[in-house]
């Protein structure tokens, strides 16, 4: 499937954003190898430390809705406040447990897609345990 495509659901999902104590809105779209998008919107809390990236929320939707396709093809992020968006730390070792590998972000050319390897090099993964 088009990045593009991908990129759209992500920019979609930015719409949906929570985020009333940063103003940073993030938007993230997963695309299964099995061709399916997840998406997912950042959510802040009152209590600061408690906010849930755009790319984790995504991941999670595709684990509950999907049992048997869970390996991530690539990860789109869009964000209206930043450009390019990279995936804090946390979310790329989310990511990188369901095998991510590339992410696909906008910059002032368009859409930049990185293998994975680059994002999260050196990785601990599962078939590290
Ligand atoms: N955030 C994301 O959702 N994804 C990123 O890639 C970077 C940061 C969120 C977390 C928080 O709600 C806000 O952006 C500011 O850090």
């Amino acid at each position: 499937m088009d990045p593009e495509t991908i990129m759209k659901a992500a920019r979609d999902a930015s719409k949906s954003a929570y985020a009333p104590y940063s103003g940073f809105r993030v938007g993230a779209a997963i695309l299964t190898e099995d061709g399916e998008i997840y998406a997912g919107c950042n959510v802040e809390n009152a209590s600061y430390g408690l906010a849930i990236c755009a790319e984790r929320n995504a991941a999670a939707a595709m684990v509950l809705a999907n049992l048997e396709g869970r390996e991530v093809r690539l990860v789109a992020i869009f964000s209206p406040d930043a450009a390019p968006c990279f995936p804090c730390g946390a979310c790329r070792q989310v990511l990188r447990e369901f095998g991510c590998k590339e992410v696909v972000v906008v910059d002032a050319s368009g859409l930049r897609c990185y293998p994975f390897e680059e994002i999260l090099p050196h990785a601990f993964g599962p078939e590290g345990l």
